[in-house]
């Protein structure tokens, strides 16, 4: 049965609604109690550790996996699989699957990650994932089947970074070469989908279709392609890695005229986000094509801090207010909010670059903590309203 609930404000069922229930907000909870609980506060604890702050520390190798396996597949993956559920398949060109079909899948990727840190029931925790993942795959090339395969751009992001996430837990989420592979094969491509959509709907940028979808899904699976023969055949230079991502960056920011879309938005906290997550991309970018693999472990972090968890503050907010009919944080408080959050990718991610004293990790972890524990009970306190 349909559950209906009207907008408290204005009485009205929000579209989405009138469809199909929503389901984003139950992958989006798990995800924020997840990194809550664990992916931050074991980040936290690393960093002021190898910083000295701390004495003592046992189990580095095991609080280390567990932020990486949370932060990876639970906090990000989670967040992927509720926008895929949600926006996915009409992306993708097709049709929602009746819900009852995909009610197993969340379930399944909580129960794997779970299995996966503890060593002897690492396998099967793995296969959960992977299921979870590739199924969610196969989902999307039948919606992308159902459209023609008519959104080569939109199609070859999903599926790609679908591929990524379904071999991750399989592979060694310690090293930061192969964290490369995950990000820049996972997540990155998640948040190009998601501003395909929001560029074009809200900020009023142009759709990518036609030839310029088909050149940028070219470029892309290029890229991606350099990146697996790197990581998992034979090392090639990274900046070629860098150039291979940087070029189609370039032209999807080209031709979905994102600066019109930019200008158009005004200063709201989507446009900040975009602004943001897009410098801290061509960013790391840069600094991997200089400074090759020196910086990994920090490129890594600008990345995943700056682009994607930017992404997922100003994001997750809009949505989950659109589908709880109020908004989550005032925009001018939200707008603050990204803004101060900008101090972590700086403090954890330009950490070596800059030479930063051993302190400044107080000053990351206690932004780190006063952001995500705020966002995350004022999304709590709107996700029990959708
Ligand atoms: C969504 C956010 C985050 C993600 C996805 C993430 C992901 C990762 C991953 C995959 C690793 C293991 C590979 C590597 O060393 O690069 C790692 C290591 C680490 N992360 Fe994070 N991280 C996040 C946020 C943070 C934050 C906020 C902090 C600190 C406040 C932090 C501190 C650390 C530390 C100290 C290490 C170990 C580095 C080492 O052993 O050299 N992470 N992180």
């Amino acid at each position: 049965m349909l559950n209906i609930k009207l907008n408290k404000e204005t009485y009205q069922i929000t579209p989405q609604q009138r469809t199909r229930p929503p389901v984003v907000h139950h992958f989006w909870r798990i995800a924020i109690i997840f990194a809550l609980l664990l992916g931050f506060p074991s980040g936290i604890y690393l960093w002021l550790y190898i910083n000295h702050q701390l004495d003592e520390l046992s189990g580095y190798t095991f609080l280390l996996s567990v932020h990486s396996t949370i932060q990876l597949l639970g906090f990000f993956g989670l967040f992927i699989l509720g926008f895929l559920y949600t926006a996915g398949y009409h992306l993708n060109g097709g049709s929602p699957r009746p819900i009852k079909h995909i009610t197993w899948v969340l379930p399944a990727l909580i129960t794997g990650i779970i299995l996966k840190l503890y060593p002897p029931t690492e396998v099967i925790g793995n296969s959960f994932i992977t299921l979870a993942f590739g199924f969610t795959g196969y989902v999307m090339l039948v919606a992308a089947k159902e459209g023609g395969f008519s959104r080569p751009a939109h199609s070859t992001l999903t599926l790609l970074g679908l591929i990524t996430f379904s071999v991750a837990p399989w592979l060694n989420l310690l090293d930061p070469h192969i964290v490369l592979y995950v990000v820049l094969g996972g997540p990155v491509l998640f948040v190009l989908l998601a501003g395909l959509q929001l560029i074009f709907n809200v900020m009023k940028g142009s759709k990518l279709e036609g030839l310029p979808s088909s050149t940028f899904a070219i470029q892309i699976t290029i890229a991606y392609t350099l990146l697996t023969v790197h990581t998992f055949v034979k090392p090639v230079a990274l900046y070629f890695i860098s150039l291979s991502f940087l070029l189609p960056v370039v032209y999807y920011i080209v031709k979905v005229r994102l600066i019109s879309g930019i200008k158009y938005c005004g200063p709201t906290s989507l446009a900040l986000a975009f602004i943001l997550g897009f410098s801290w991309l061509i960013t790391s970018l840069l600094l991997l094509a200089i400074h090759g693999g020196f910086f990994m472990e920090n490129t890594i972090h600008l990345i995943v801090l700056g682009q994607i968890s930017t992404h997922i503050l100003a994001v997750g907010s809009r949505v989950i207010g659109f589908f709880s009919g109020e908004y989550v944080i005032a925009e001018e408080k939200l707008i603050g909010l990204i803004l101060f959050w900008q101090i972590v990718p700086v403090t954890r991610g330009l950490d070596i670059l800059l030479d930063f004293p051993y302190f400044t990790s107080w000053i990351t972890s206690a932004v780190t903590g006063i952001v995500f524990v705020l966002w995350s009970f004022l999304m709590f306190a709107k996700i029990r309203k959708v």
